[in-house]
């Protein structure tokens, strides 16, 4: 596919511009003139779930920073980076990260992970999270903070960067030969299923231990929960029907309501997915979808149109949010896809990691396509609370789309990831009244995805002083320039 041509936001001079610059390209997403710069602000207000007051509708996305130990426990670059999401001011935090609910889940050699012996390390990190935010808002009341569970499933790499262990609950006919998998490479039986509910058990009834406020069961870009989802293709328990694939979900949350009444459980889920990508061999071309001619109609995903494969179906993620709503789960992460297979979906940049490719649509359309379809989620279900993703490619303009879709109940919270890492304070500057500072605002330069690909830790290196002028940026940029990275991504 030839390169679409489109500009990069920070190029545009200001909130016109970018208004033109949609009206033009007829993406339809909110977006407000001014801003409201003080506590009247929508994004300022506070809302009720299932009678938990949280502050404000600023949320905190879980962002992993492969700066664990080999034990799975937090170091000082972690406890900064939870620092820096309290110090944001949003009033919920999504899970912090992803924790690993055993060794062989874990998506890197750094990844923190959750069993009897890290009760203490994760009271800690929140403990930090919640001084941090102190000190940035004055008080902690109303502040919601969760844990993020993880198995990575396919996309285990738990012993050595660069070296995959995938952990499969069904053959793909395209991710299979990425990672080296054979027709003979065993998939994962429903007792070893069973096995790891137990650890999602054990590890929820830590986290309460450790002061978490609820528990997210992730679903989300292509990990082990969001692959069973797509398990059509599975015999047994926990494939084929849409019940059988939910089984997973389903057995962790009754196991972890049963054993923690108050522990609430949150889910974040890809709410929508397309065939894998795949970079083109010529530079003048930008992504493209592997073709999915002898694949139709394709079986291997969740929310995706079996025989437009290119296309979202939202016929079973709605299914799966009743099954979440009677299953008294109150909040729900809209997330997309796959950091690892269709990234531009998942994060819209404007540029890609080091193993990625560029993007094969304007990086707005990925965002408006976000919006969309966590609007119409929301309006389906108005008693779920919604946090919605991938705004960060907005830039300067994030606050205004920010605003708007939050008065005009597109989400219930808008969700930050990558400009969390880049500036932190982003939001609350805007409902504080401070002069934003654009200089810190997050580029989409990729470099938090392609360091850990180089085994280096996530940071946002490029404007983040901490990691700006560090042996690691300078790693990272020879690095950069020879490719020498090991395809690792989140
Ligand atoms: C470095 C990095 C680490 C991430 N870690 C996680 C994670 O641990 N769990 C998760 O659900 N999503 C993770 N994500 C995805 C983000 O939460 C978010 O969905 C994504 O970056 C898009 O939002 P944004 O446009 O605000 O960045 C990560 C993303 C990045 C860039
Ligand atoms: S490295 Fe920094 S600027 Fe680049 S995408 Fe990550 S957070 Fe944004």
């Amino acid at each position: 596919m030839p390169q679409p041509s489109y500009t990069h936001l920070g190029g545009l001079r200001d909130i016109e511009s970018f208004r033109r610059y949609l009206i033009e390209r007829q993406i339809n997403i909110p977006c407000d003139n001014t801003l409201i710069t003080d506590s009247s602000s929508p994004l300022a207000q506070p809302i009720d779930i299932g009678g938990t007051k949280v502050g404000n509708r600023i949320a905190a996305q879980p962002m992993e920073g492969w700066d664990g130990t080999s034990e799975g426990r937090p170091t000082e670059l972690t406890f900064r980076r939870w620092e820096r999401f309290g110090a944001s001011g949003a009033k919920l935090i999504w899970g912090g990260e992803a924790v690993a609910v055993r060794h062989d889940g874990r998506a890197n050699p750094n990844q923190l992970v959750i069993n009897k012996h890290s009760r203490d390390d994760l009271s800690r990190l929140r403990e930090t999270l919640v001084t941090a935010h102190k000190q940035a808002v004055g008080s902690d009341s109303h502040l919601i903070i969760g844990l993020q569970l993880t198995h990575s499933g396919r996309y285990s790499r738990p012993n050595v960067h660069g070296r995959p262990e995938p952990k499969i609950v069904y053959h793909h006919p395209i991710l299979d030969s990425r990672l080296g998998i054979t027709p003979e490479y065993p998939v994962l039986t429903d007792q070893e299923l069973k096995e790891i509910i137990e650890d999602f058990h054990n590890a929820a009834i830590v986290a309460a231990q450790a002061g978490f406020d609820f528990v997210d069961i992730k679903h989300c870009h292509g990990y082990l929960g969001h692959e069973l989802l797509s398990a059509h293709t599975r015999d047994g328990d926990f494939g084929g029907t849409f019940e059988n694939r939910t089984r997973f979900l389903r057995e962790i949350a009754n196991a972890v309501r049963a054993a923690n009444p108050a522990l609430s459980i949150a889910v974040r889920f890809s709410a929508f997915d397309m065939i894998p990508f795949r970079k083109e061999p010529s530079a003048e071309t930008c992504g493209a979808p592997e073709p999915s001619g002898g694949l139709l109609p394709y079986h291997w995903g969740f929310g995706v149109n079996v025989d437009h494969p290119l296309e979202p179906d939202l016929r079973e993620p709605i299914q799966f949010l009743s099954l979440l709503r009677d299953l008294g789960v109150k909040l729900v992460n809209v997330s997309a896809g796959s950091p690892y297979y269709n990234p531009h979906i998942q994060r819209p940049a404007f540029y890609p990691p080091s193993d990625g490719y560029s993007p094969p649509e304007d990086p707005v359309k990925g965002v408006a396509r976000h919006m969309r379809v966590t609007r119409e989620l929301k309006q389906r279900f108005p008693e779920l609370n919604v946090v919605g993703s991938a705004y960060s490619y907005l830039q300067d303009f994030l606050p205004y789309v920010a605003q708007a879709a939050i008065r005009e109940g597109w989400t219930d919270f808008v969700g930050l990831g990558r400009m969390i890492l880049a500036y932190p304070s982003l939001l609350l500057d805007v409902i504080s009244g401070r002069t934003l500072q654009r200089k810190l605002v997050c580029r989409t330069f990729s470099d938090c995805t392609t360091a850990p690909r180089a085994g280096l830790p996530s940071g946002c290196y490029p404007l983040d002083p901490l990691y700006k002028n560090s042996a690691d940026a300078l790693q990272l940029k020879k690095l950069k320039a020879t490719k020498k990275t090991h395809g690792e991504d989140r």
